[in-house]
């Protein structure tokens, strides 16, 4: 995708583009990875949806903490950027520049994938000791705000005092106290509606001096969204929405490395549809509505 702005970055999933000297365009491709890679098929709509619970979570818990995004509607932009590129829509957010804290503000509700690691090696979870005898996937005594560094190769999950040295005390307080209060909320509204948000990663940055919440929130692309129905402590619950993919990897002869193995339609048609249904459940509201969709 090429638009008529100036390109400053692509990564796994997005792409971004300076508008102005304060603002940034956000395009949420179709692209998804499993164990790391990205397949060739696109997922249909997957961006859309992305987009489209950032957006949600920016509105219903705009009392926590103020948010980068300043719209997801094509109409917002220069006519000649919207022109560029038909399959727009839906798939944006315009954003408010910020300068991004160095950390990775993760937070988690559930034991599971490095944390679980750790546990089971030390009993601890980023350094901090846990109650003895947690088994994979269960719910924490309380939510708990677990850092990492950010890095292009490997982020390293590091206590609350490593998190105050690379930001300071004031913003690794503050940014602990929205990201609690985030996932919390917003766990909690997730659960009600069959959702289990086991952990999620939120990024920081500050917009003329304030603390807000940028990137996605809350997606299934930034967090670990399980069906409350097949949680089983003990064991590594199906993931809500990559699970038909990993499914099907599974009964490949495939060292997970690329190129990814082709994945037959109807794999992707149900990878579309877990997306969409993550959508409908968390927000309660019809993704047909969505720009876009139909
Ligand atoms: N408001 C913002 N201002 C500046 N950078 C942002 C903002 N929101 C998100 N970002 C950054 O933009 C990038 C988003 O692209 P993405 O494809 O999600 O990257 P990644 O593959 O690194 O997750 C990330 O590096 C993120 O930190
Ligand atoms: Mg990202």
């Amino acid at each position: 995708m090429t638009l008529p702005l100036p390109h400053l970055y692509s990564g796994k999933v997005r792409d971004v583009y300076a508008v102005g000297d304060d603002q940034l365009l956000m395009v949420t491709s179709d692209r998804l990875s499993a164990f790391d890679v990205v397949l060739d098929e696109p997922i249909l709509h997957k961006g859309r949806v992305l987009t489209a619970i950032s957006a949600f979570w920016s509105e219903v818990l705009a009392d926590i903490a103020g948010s980068h995004l300043v719209s997801t509607d094509v109409n917002d932009l220069e006519p000649a950027v919207a022109a560029a590129e038909p399959d727009l829509a839906g798939r944006i957010m315009l954003c408010r520049k910020a300068e991004m804290l160095s950390i990775e503000c993760i937070v988690r509700g559930y034991l599971s994938g490095s944390a679980w690691k750790e546990y089971k090696a030390s009993g601890t979870m980023h350094g901090q000791a846990l109650p003895a005898g947690l088994q994979e996937s269960d719910q924490l005594p309380e939510p708990a705000f677990t850092p990492s560094t950010k890095s292009d190769v490997h982020d390293e999950n590091i206590s609350f005092a490593r998190a105050v040295d690379l930001v300071g005390e004031e913003q690794a307080t503050q940014a602990r106290a929205i990201s609690m209060a985030l996932y919390t909320r917003g766990a909690e509204m997730a659960r009600e509606r069959g959702i289990i948000i086991a952990d999620t990663k939120f990024e920081l940055g500050v917009v003329d001096g304030e603390l807000v919440v940028c990137d996605e929130v809350m997606t299934p692309d930034s967090s670990r969204f399980w069906p409350v129905a097949e949680w089983v402590p003990g064991s590594t619950p199906p993931s809500f929405d990559k699970q038909p993919v990993r499914d099907y990897l599974e009964t490949l002869d495939w060292d997970k490395n690329p190129p990814p193995p082709p994945l037959p339609a109807e794999v992707v048609t149900a990878t579309s549809s877990r997306y969409i249904e993550a959508y409908e459940r968390i927000t309660g509201r019809s993704f047909s509505a969505w720009p876009g969709v139909s």
